[in-house]
């Protein structure tokens, strides 16, 4: 779908997107691309990461990938400082790396848990942590006009209620939205950087519709909440565009919904 926002909106800009070189956080590095912003995607998988980078690219979009692990603090400050390296500066850090698997609790190991909570959680603060340096006003290569750079962290509606299967990964994105809103009052304070969130619903095409609702999302859900339907990951990439962009510039702590209404739907009666 055509884009609404004029293409040179992010224009000059380097994101780094964790997890962008599939799913949600590809079409972000895409749609960010397209509107002038040069893109580092980070990722687990070299070959997901290298094929990313040659899409972008063909594109005419600056592009550069590092295989790496938001688990790993080396991972993280190698991976930013590379992209620092690579482009001059960082502006924009997009943190949607996350894991997901259906179980229950008593199923769920506590290191299952941990492992989530070690890549949604801990990963987007290790990552905050160690770009806060290039991200602040008048950090390496920023110009002194320009203001501090950008925080977006990848979140979930999981944790608004309360949702079967799901316990590690809806206290690991409550973690995440936690991040969000005191990263933007204590950096939106010190170092004039914007930390927002985007909470995507059940968006088609993703792992994490594959994974898991398939049965729900197939069998008459519409009929129960009246404003559901299937995302597209164009929908979650063009909202980052606009909190990314200077159309965002008062917005700092928020987590934007993107879902459609459906996480508060509810049967009709
Ligand atoms: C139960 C599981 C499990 C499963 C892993 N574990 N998969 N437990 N059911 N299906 C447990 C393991 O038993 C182990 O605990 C611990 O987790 C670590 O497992 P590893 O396989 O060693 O971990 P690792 O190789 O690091 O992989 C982590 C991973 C990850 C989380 C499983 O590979 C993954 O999920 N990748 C997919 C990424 C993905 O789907 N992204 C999209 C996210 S969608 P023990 O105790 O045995 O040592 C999303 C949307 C959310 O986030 C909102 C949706 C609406």
């Amino acid at each position: 779908m055509e884009s609404p926002f004029k293409p040179e909106i992010l224009k000059g800009k380097v994101a780094l997107l964790t997890g962008g070189a599939s799913g949600i956080g590809f079409e972000i590095s895409t749609q960010f691309g397209k509107h002038g912003a040069s893109i580092a995607v980070m990722g687990r998988r070299k070959t997901v990461v290298d094929s990313a980078v040659s899409s972008l690219q063909s594109l005419g979009i600056p592009a550069v990938g590092f295989a790496g692990d938001v688990r790993k603090q080396e991972d993280a400050k190698r991976v930013i400082e590379s992209t620092v390296k690579h482009f001059g500066k960082l502006d924009i850090l997009v943190n949607s790396a996350a894991g997901n698997f259906l179980v229950s609790p008593e199923d769920l190991s506590p290191n299952g848990f941990k492992t989530v909570m070690d890549i949604d959680s801990v990963g987007t603060f290790t990552m905050c942590h160690e770009a806060i340096n290039y991200l602040k006003k008048g950090g390496p290569g920023r110009s002194s006009d320009d203001s501090g750079g950008i925080i977006l962290n990848i979140s979930a509606t999981l944790h608004y209620t309360a949702t079967w299967y799901q316990i590690h990964v809806a206290a690991a994105k409550a973690a995440v939205d936690a991040i969000t809103r005191n990263l933007a009052l204590e950096w939106g304070t010190d170092y004039d950087i914007r930390v927002n969130g985007i909470a995507p619903g059940p968006i088609g095409d993703t792992a994490g519709v594959r994974k898991l609702g398939p049965a729900e999302i197939k069998s008459g859900t519409r009929e129960i909440m009246p404003l559901f339907k299937l995302g597209e990951k164009w929908d979650i990439a063009v909202a980052a565009v606009y909190l990314a962009s200077d159309a965002g510039k008062f917005v700092n702590g928020t987590t934007l919904v993107v879902d459609g209404g459906q996480w508060l739907s509810g049967p009709r009666h």
